[in-house]
C-alpha cells in the first residue's frame, strides 16, 4: 500500500488494494464469498484470514484502497455510513464526554447523536460549524469530537476544516470529517488535520446506486487499530461482494465526479436565473458564503445542488413530482440524477430539532447523463 502513496489520485484510485489474484493471476480482486479458512493444524492460518467477520480479502482490498486515496494510515468498510459512524463513536466516546455537531447534517447522523449515543451519558453542542468561533464558543472542557459535514446535507453548507482541526488540536478533541458529499477525490481532510474521515459508501464511491456501505478512515495507526479491534467486536461489517461493488465503484471516482461537477455548476447556474426559484444553494456559486473556502479545499464544488422554489411547501413537492429523468428518491452520489424533498424525505428525522431544514427546500443529486437533458427537464418540472 505504502508506494502507491507516491502515486497520483486516479492512479490510486485503481490500483491501491488491487493487487492480482496469486492464484489465478486474475487483475480484479475475487469476491471470497466465504465465512471460514481451512486451517493447516490448529492456528495455521494460511493468509492471516480466519473468519470473515474479522477480515476477509475482497474487504481487505477495499479498506486497503480506502486509507490509500483519503491518505490515512487504516480504512475500515461497513455495512452502512450509520454502522460506520456507531463503531467510530463507540469508540472515541465514554459517558459524560461532549460533543460539537453541525446545525446542518445528514438526518440519521443527527438522529444518532439525539436518538442513541445521549442515552449513553454523551451530550452534544449543536453549532454552525460554517463559523469557526461558533464551533470554539461550543467547546467545552469535557468535548472529545468535533464533528464536520462538509459540503453538508442539505444545505450544502462549507466548513473550513484546516480552522476547525486547529480548534479541535487546541480542546484535545478528535476531528471527524463526514466526507461523503466531496469524495476523497475532490476533498482531502486528513491532509488538513482531520482525525478520521467518515462515508456513507453507498454515494458517490459506490457510484450507482446498487450498494450500501460505510468507511472509516484513520490518520492515526494507534486509533486504526482501536477501531478494527471494534469493527470485529460489534460485526457490522461489509460484505464481501458489497467491498467487491464499492472497489469497482472507486476505479471511476475520478471522471465520475469530474463529470457530476460539471453538469452541478451548469445546474446551479441555469436554476439562478429561474424566476421560480428564491434560492440556489451551491458552493460552486461566487455568491455562497462558503465559496472561497470550498474553492481553497476542494478541487471541484461536486455535484449535489440544493435550491427553495416560490410557493413554499407544496410547490417544491410538486417540482419534485413533475421531474421526470430526475428519479424522485432518496440517497444521492450515483450516475443517475435523483430529486428529492429533503423536509418530507431525509431529512424528516430531524423536523423539530436544530437541524429543521426549509419545506421549500428541494435537493438535486446531479448525475452524469447529458447535461442539455438535465436542464430541460429541471424546466419542465419548475413549470
Ligand atoms: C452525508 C451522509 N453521511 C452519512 C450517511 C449515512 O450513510 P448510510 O445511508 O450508508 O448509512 C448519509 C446517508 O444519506 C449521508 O448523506
Amino acid at each position: 500500500m505504502s508506494d502507491h502513496g507516491l502515486h497520483s489520485f486516479e492512479t490510486r484510485a485503481i490500483h491501491a488494494g488491487n493487487t492480482a489474484d496469486p492464484q489465478t493471476g486474475a487483475v480484479v480482486p475475487p469476491i471470497y464469498q466465504v465465512s471460514t479458512y481451512k486451517q493447516d493444524g490448529v492456528g495455521g492460518l494460511r493468509g492471516g484470514y480466519e473468519y470473515s467477520r474479522s477480515a476477509n480479502p475482497t474487504r481487505t482490498a477495499l479498506e486497503e484502497n480506502l486509507a490509500a486515496i483519503e491518505g490515512g494510515r487504516r480504512g475500515l468498510a461497513f455495512a452502512s455510513g450509520l454502522a460506520a459512524e456507531d463503531c467510530l463513536l463507540r469508540t472515541l466516546l465514554r459517558p459524560g464526554d461532549h460533543v460539537v455537531i453541525p446545525n446542518d447534517a445528514y438526518g440519521g447522523t443527527f438522529r444518532l447523536f439525539a436518538k442513541v449515543v445521549e442515552r449513553w451519558g454523551v451530550d452534544f453542542s449543536v453549532a454552525n460549524t460554517s463559523d469557526p468561533a461558533a464551533v470554539r464558543g461550543s467547546v467545552t472542557d469535557r468535548t472529545k469530537v468535533i464533528w464536520v459535514e462538509t459540503p453538508s446535507n442539505p444545505l450544502l453548507g462549507i466548513t473550513d476544516i484546516a480552522a476547525v482541526a486547529d480548534i479541535a488540536r487546541t480542546a484535545g478533541a478528535k476531528l471527524v470529517v463526514d466526507n461523503t458529499f466531496a469524495s476523497p477525490y475532490l476533498q482531502q481532510p486528513i491532509s488538513l488535520g482531520a482525525d478520521v474521515v467518515v462515508h456513507s459508501l453507498t454515494k458517490y464511491m459506490g457510484g450507482h446506486s446498487d450498494v450500501v456501505g460505510g468507511g472509516l478512515i484513520a490518520a492515526d495507526a494507534d486509533l486504526g487499530e482501536e477501531l478494527a479491534y471494534h469493527q470485529n467486536a460489534m460485526g457490522a461489517v461489509a460484505g464481501p461482494f458489497d467491498a467487491w461493488l464499492v472497489l469497482r465503484g472507486i476505479k471511476t471516482l475520478p471522471v465520475r465526479m469530474d463529470r457530476h461537477s460539471e453538469n452541478a455548476a451548469r445546474v446551479a447556474e441555469m436554476l439562478t436565473r429561474h424566476p421560480k426559484v428564491v434560492e440556489v444553494l451551491y458552493p460552486g456559486l461566487p455568491e455562497h458564503p462558503g465559496h472561497e473556502v470550498a474553492a481553497k479545499q476542494m478541487r471541484a464544488f461536486g455535484g449535489m445542488v440544493s435550491f427553495r422554489v416560490q410557493g413554499g411547501e407544496q410547490a417544491a413537492v410538486e417540482v419534485c413530482n413533475r421531474a421526470k429523468l430526475f428519479t424522485l428518491g432518496e440517497s444521492l452520489g450515483g450516475v443517475e440524477s435523483l430529486i428529492e424533498h429533503p423536509g418530507r424525505m431525509t431529512h424528516a428525522s430531524v423536523v423539530g430539532s436544530a437541524l429543521e431544514v426549509p419545506a421549500d427546500l428541494v435537493r438535486l443529486s446531479v448525475g452524469i447523463e447529458a447535461a442539455d437533458d438535465l436542464l430541460a427537464d429541471l424546466q419542465q418540472a419548475l413549470g
